[in-house]
């Protein structure tokens, strides 16, 4: 593709154009605002109650800080270098004839995949707005409040609805430009979430067995990591920093020549962490004080919130908000991974981005619906034992992402080289990131692609 025919700003999505990203807050925002969504509010208290609690919580920021840290370093580094889609990006970097550029493919792959169980989880939000605000679910008994949400999910009609709508939602902001609009709103809302987050932190811990609820997310029973909890840690690590299917690299290509990658990334997953933080805090005293099961799923986060805002003042209004806020970030997540088959397509394949964007909701429509029947009419339909709700989601996040954080990995390491890494880092000698570039470069040539390989057979129990 010519590549110079059009400024990069253009030839992006016009909501993401490095014209938007006119400051290093701006960069930070959005970075932040495709790593923070339902993988926060909803993944992570629903995997960390499922595998054990703190021994998870231990491994999981293990893996972000050694693993997935180093790989959305490397990741914004070679999109800053190729602006492009991750396809154009590593036809451009890597050595002609090698072909790296499948790795773009595999992530557009992985998009898909995430986003078919994605955007069920974003519909039940959605749907939570309207239940909170006709009062049916404030309440701390765990009897309704898990029949509300099984109400919801088992409801194929509704389900169905509620997706279709979402994605209906998210391709109207597509083909009507508005995304940038959309991400200003974003900014500006995220920290009345956060301040929710804290309110709730601080009601779930004046809840009678909180300290019950502290102990299971802080102290860890180390005999609870087996192989397949530091694999779904590891797995969690990537999927809520948005990295090893491209995301990250497509960001990377709309960031500024000024910005200092290392500052914005660990800035970024730090934010991220404390905020998952905040979630297991407000959720976990609530889950023992009411009796609820830590194991419950992904039905976790619907089944205990509306237990904490019962136990305040004008807790239904709260909740409604909640949910509103909670629907807007996971918005921006979903727009990020959207992203990604839409860029592609449109760069690639040369068709307009509405008519990108169109076949993208076209194909999740379709492969998004088994997703939303997981819990009824496709409820006995498994496959490797998995409903296609839940083997979208593993497929994508213990495989695709770890594989394509391998590959990231061992192309920095060991085809792009120190050389050009150190100087994305440094911004060629401005910044006194020597240190730390030489020290992730070690992670990602050596450390990175075995740990991850060897976490992942062993996970998977290949050996
Ligand atoms: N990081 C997002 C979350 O935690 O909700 C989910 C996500 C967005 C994953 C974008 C992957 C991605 F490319």
């Amino acid at each position: 593709m010519a590549k110079n025919d059009t400024t990069a700003a253009t030839r992006l999505t016009p909501a993401l154009a490095r014209a938007g990203f006119t400051s290093s807050f701006g960069v930070l925002a959005a970075t932040l605002g495709s790593a923070v969504g339902l993988g926060n509010i909803w993944k992570f208290p629903y995997l960390t109650g499922a595998n054990g609690g703190a021994g998870f919580l231990l491994v999981y920021v293990l893996a972000t800080v050694l693993v997935a840290l180093p790989v959305m370093m490397a990741e914004i580094s070679l999109g800053r270098a190729g602006k492009a889609n991750p396809i154009t990006t590593l036809q451009t970097l890597a050595p002609k004839g090698q072909p790296w550029w499948l790795m773009g493919v595999a992530g557009m792959l992985a998009a898909f995949l995430i986003l078919s169980f994605y955007s069920e989880v974003v519909a039940w939000v959605f749907a939570y707005v309207v239940k909170a605000a006709s009062g049916a679910i404030l309440s701390s008994d765990p009897q309704v409040t898990e029949a509300a949400f099984g109400a919801l999910i088992s409801d194929p009609l509704q389900s169905l609805l509620w997706q279709w709508g979402v994605l209906a939602f998210i391709g109207g902001i597509l083909l009507l430009g508005v995304t940038k609009g959309i991400e200003a709103i974003t900014k500006k809302l995220m920290p009345i979430l956060l301040l929710l987050l804290v309110l709730l932190c601080a009601v779930s811990l004046s809840l009678d067995k909180a300290v019950q609820g502290l102990a299971f997310l802080f102290q860890p029973d180390f005999s609870k990591i087996t192989a397949s909890v530091v694999l779904t840690a590891m797995g969690l690590a990537f999927f809520k920093l948005s990295i090893g299917m491209g995301t990250m690299m497509t960001y990377g290509s709309y960031f500024r020549d000024d910005q200092n990658i290392p500052l914005t990334t660990v800035r970024v997953m730090a934010a991220d962490v404390c905020i998952s933080m905040l979630a297991g805090i407000a959720i976990f005293p609530a889950v023992f004080t009411f009796g609820f099961a830590p194991t419950a799923g992904p039905a976790l986060v619907f089944i205990t919130i509306p237990a904490v805002f019962s136990q305040i003042p004008m807790g239904q209004a709260l909740m409604v908000v909640f949910f509103v806020l909670a629907s807007i970030a996971a918005t921006g997540a979903m727009l990020s991974l959207m992203e990604v088959p839409v860029a592609i397509l449109h760069e690639r394949m040369g068709w307009s981005r509405p008519k990108a964007t169109l076949l993208t909701m076209g194909l999740l429509v379709l492969l998004g619906s088994t997703s939303a029947l997981s819990n009824s009419t496709l409820a006995d339909f498994k496959l490797a034992g998995m409903t296609p709700f839940d083997l979208f989601d593993f497929v994508s996040s213990n495989i695709l992402l770890p594989v394509g954080g391998i590959f990231i990995a061992l192309f920095v390491g060991w085809v792009w080289g120190f050389e050009k890494f150190s100087r994305s880092l440094t911004n060629h000698g401005q910044l006194h990131n020597h240190r730390v570039a030489r020290a992730v470069f070690f992670l990602l040539r050596y450390v990175s692609p075995a740990l991850i390989l060897m976490v992942m057979l062993k996970g998977l129990k290949v050996f």
